[in-house]
């Protein structure tokens, strides 16, 4: 069907940016520059600034940043990486895929991992803590980092929802060994099919990454430091991100101004729960913006049928996929958020004209 309002519109946000995106295309076509040249590195330097880190590596997806680090920091067979139960697959996936138990701990009303479950789920086997910053909030990295000191942890962030929140100032993927992120187009920094990054201010990990990514190979002596992957950002993704990444402070801006008209117009409605941004030190970029109420369903058909284009994430935890084996140890408000939650349109393309029928419809949902 015809949306009047889409959750996304990638024609009309190509649009915003056609000169400057086609100029990096033909730029890139001109020169022939394909693999790991100028614009991948230029990229990575201004990512790496972004962040708050000394170093970026791009790499093919938001899984293989985080899969990457896992493998970096030597986590394997027999080892535990702490990860909060609702989340995205590729978050307890990355851990799996190299042998290690995934143990997955519940969120709070942040809907971000719950600091005072973790330590109750350490054990002599736990290396490694895997927050996730969802939906354009981070976690309590304050929290997280106090833990993980305390108990000799390292720490993975999976701030793939997140590129430009911080916490007292400091950057998503700024905070652990590493941080870990997803170009996929529809991300807060989208590209033009899949990409990714780790940032990081360990010199060794840096230097793990940006050769793994490459079969392994040093390139300058063509030398191999281990069994590696073809896992490069493509150069010219490279040069469209960076595109992006100029517009992003203006993006956020903007997308913080429509989740303050969501919540001027949807607070106080029926039983809503909006998203929690009420601490001043925790800068929400608003990735997704999820609200959630008892009647989700009814309301995710309500807005279908009347134009208002939504997506639920998630509405089965990943956890009660059985093939995924993955240990179930109940986690309540992870339940409850995959029942309730639903997320809005939430794009720099939308105005506020398209803001306003969101809201409306969504008061006459609740009126009726
Ligand atoms: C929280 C989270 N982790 C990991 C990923 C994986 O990223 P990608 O799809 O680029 O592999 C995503 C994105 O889909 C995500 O939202």
């Amino acid at each position: 069907m015809a949306f009047k309002v889409k959750f996304i519109d990638p024609p009309r946000n190509y649009a915003m940016i056609k000169e400057e995106i086609d100029a990096a295309y033909f730029d890139v076509m001109n020169k022939g520059d394909l693999i790991m040249r100028g614009h991948l590195s230029q990229f990575e330097e201004n990512l790496a600034d972004f962040a708050g880190t000394k170093y970026a590596i791009g790499v093919n997806s938001g899984y293989d940043a985080l899969q990457v680090s896992i493998r970096a920091l030597g986590i394997g067979t027999g080892d535990e990486v702490i990860v909060p139960a609702h989340t995205f697959v590729a978050s307890a996936s990355a851990i799996v895929n190299h042998g290690a138990k995934a143990v997955l701990v519940d969120v709070g009303a942040d809907h971000n991992i719950d600091c005072d479950l973790i330590e109750a789920a350490i054990t002599s086997q736990t290396k490694a803590i895997m927050p996730v910053h969802l939906n354009g909030l981070m976690a309590d990295m304050q929290r997280v980092m106090e833990i993980s000191e305390k108990h000799g942890l390292k720490v993975i962030e999976d701030a793939c929802q997140s590129l430009g929140a911080n916490v007292d100032g400091k950057g998503a993927g700024s905070w652990g060994d590493t941080g870990c992120w997803s170009f996929y187009p529809f991300k807060i920094l989208g590209g033009y099919g899949d990409g990714g990054a780790i940032t990081t201010n360990d010199k060794e990990l840096y230097d793990f990454a940006r050769r793994i990514r490459f079969n392994g190979e040093e390139r300058e002596t063509g030398q191999y430091h281990g069994h590696g992957y073809t896992c490069l950002l493509d150069n010219l993704q490279a040069a469209w991100l960076d595109v992006k990444l100029a517009h992003l402070p203006g993006w956020i801006e903007r997308r913080r101004a429509i989740a303050a008209k969501y919540g001027g117009g949807l607070s106080g409605v029926g039983d809503l729960v909006l998203p929690l941004d009420n601490r001043d030190n925790f800068r929400h970029v608003y990735q997704n913006y999820v609200i959630s109420t008892s009647r989700r369903e009814e309301l995710f058909n309500y807005l279908t049928e009347n134009g208002v284009e939504t997506l639920v994430h998630w509405r089965k935890p990943y956890y009660h996929h059985t093939a995924l084996e993955l240990e179930d140890k109940g986690y309540p408000v992870t339940e409850k958020l995959s029942a309730e939650v639903i997320s809005l349109p939430m794009n720099v393309e939308i105005n506020d004209e398209e803001v306003g029928i969101v809201i409306d419809t969504v008061r006459a949902f609740f009126a009726s």
